[in-house]
C-alpha cells in the first residue's frame, strides 16, 4: 500500500534564535509544499529518490543489514536530505516497536533548500508521518498530528544536534502560530482580516546550524546583552499575537522592523536581506524582516493591502531576490492513500 503527503513549508513572523532559549514565536505555513511518498520494500534497503527544480534528480540506498549506503550523486544536498530520512524512520520504528524494515521514498520539491523555509523540517513531518501512516497507524487517530511534529522535532535535533520545535510544530499543524517551545505548542492565532504578505528569499551563505552557533557563542561571551536580546524578542512576540488578533497591522508592522533591529544585534543579517529590507519599508511596507536563521535567506514584509504586494514583489526581483509567496498558508501537512 503506497501513501503519498503534501507538507506544506513555512515563514517565521517573529522570534527565530529567541525560540531556541526558550521564548515564544510566531510562525506560519505558506502555499507552497513539498510532495513525498512512501512504498514498503521486501528488503531491508532504504531508497530515496529526490527530484525537483533546485534538488536535481538523486538516488540514495541504505542497506539497513550491512549498513551500505550508496548515492547516486554524492552532494550534501543529497546526504542532508537522506539524514533526515533515516533518523525520521528510525524514530518512527523505535516509537511503533516495530522492527527495521525497506521503505522506497520518493520526493518532490521546486523549493530551495536551506534559505529558511523550513524544507527539513518538512522532509522530517512528511517521512515519520509517512512512516507512522505506511505501518498502521492511522492519521483520523486521536494524537497522530501530536505524534508527528514531537518525533519530526526529535529527528531535527538528532540531525542537526539542537532545534527549536518551531519548524516541525507549525508545519505539522498548519496556519499561523504562536509557539511555545518549552511546553511545546503551537496555538493557533486567528486574525480578523488576512495579512498581505511577501516572502521572499536570497541566496544563504551559512548554515543554520553555523548561525545558531554563532549567536550562541555571541551570547555566552556577553551575557548581559545577550539576555536583553532575546527577553526583548521573546516580549515583542506577545506584543505582536494582541496585535494580530485585534487585526492592528500597524501595530504588527512595528514589532517586525523592531525583531529585525534586535537580531541585527546578533550579527546574523547579511548586507543584502537589509538593503531589501529597507528598500521595501521606503516603499511602504509596514514591517520588514529578516526570517529564518539569517545569513541571507529568507524574509518577510508586511504590506497595507494585498494591492499594494505587487509593487513590493516586482522591487525584491529588482535586488535580486526571489518571491515564494504572497500569502500565508492555512494548511498543515495532508496525507493520501494511493491505491
Ligand atoms: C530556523 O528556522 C530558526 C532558528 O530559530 C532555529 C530553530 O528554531 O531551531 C534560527
Amino acid at each position: 500500500m503506497k501513501f503519498c503527503a503534501s507538507i506544506p513549508v513555512k515563514i517565521t513572523l517573529l522570534g527565530e534564535h529567541a525560540v531556541v532559549y526558550g521564548e515564544p514565536a510566531i510562525a506560519s505555513t505558506i502555499p507552497r509544499t513539498i510532495e513525498m511518498c512512501i512504498d514498503v520494500l521486501e528488503d531491508k534497503r532504504i531508497e530515496v529518490v529526490s527530484k525537483g527544480v533546485y534538488v536535481e534528480l538523486n538516488r540514495a540506498s541504505f542497506d539497513r543489514t550491512s549498513s551500505r549506503v550508496s548515492y547516486s550523486l554524492n552532494t550534501d544536498m543529497l546526504r542532508k536530505i537522506f539524514s533526515y530520512i533515516v533518523s525520521g524512520i528510525e524514530l518512527c520504528e523505535e516509537f511503533l516497536s516495530i522492527s527495521k524494515r525497506g521503505y522506497s521514498i520518493t520526493i518532490d520539491s521546486d523549493l530551495p533548500v536551506g534559505v529558511g523555509l523550513g524544507t527539513s523540517a518538512a522532509i522530517s513531518v512528511g517521512i515519520v508521518a509517512l512512516c507512522l501512516t505506511v505501518n498502521g497507524y492511522s492519521p483520523d487517530e486521536q494524537g497522530f498530528l501530536e505524534n508527528v511534529a514531537r518525533l519530526a522535532w526529535s529527528t531535527e535535533k538528532k540531525v542537526q544536534g539542537a532545534a527549536s520545535p518551531m519548524d516541525t510544530f507549525t508545519i505539522t499543524f498548519g496556519g499561523l502560530r504562536y509557539i511555545e517551545p518549552r511546553a511545546p505548542l503551537a496555538h493557533e492565532i486567528v486574525s480578523p482580516t488576512e495579512l498581505p504578505v511577501l516572502i521572499g528569499y536570497t541566496p544563504k551563505r551559512m548554515t543554520t546550524a553555523e548561525l545558531v552557533a554563532r549567536v550562541r557563542e555571541l551570547i555566552s561571551r556577553y551575557s548581559d546583552v545577550g539576555e536583553f536580546v532575546i527577553k526583548g524578542i521573546g516580549q515583542l512576540v506577545q506584543i505582536a499575537r494582541r496585535c494580530i488578533e485585534k487585526g492592528d497591522l500597524e501595530c504588527l508592522g512595528v514589532c517586525m522592523n523592531a525583531n529585525h533591529s534586535l537580531l541585527s544585534l546578533l550579527n546574523i543579517v547579511a548586507p543584502e536581506t537589509d538593503i531589501i529590507i529597507s528598500t521595501l519599508r521606503h516603499a511602504g511596507a509596514l514591517g520588514a524582516k529578516m526570517s529564518g536563521a539569517g545569513g541571507g535567506g529568507a524574509f518577510i514584509a508586511l504590506a497595507r493591502s494585498f494591492d499594494e504586494l505587487q509593487n513590493l514583489a516586482r522591487l525584491v526581483k529588482n535586488l535580486g531576490g526571489e518571491v515564494v509567496a504572497t500569502r500565508l498558508g492555512s494548511e498543515g501537512i495532508r496525507i493520501f492513500r494511493i491505491a
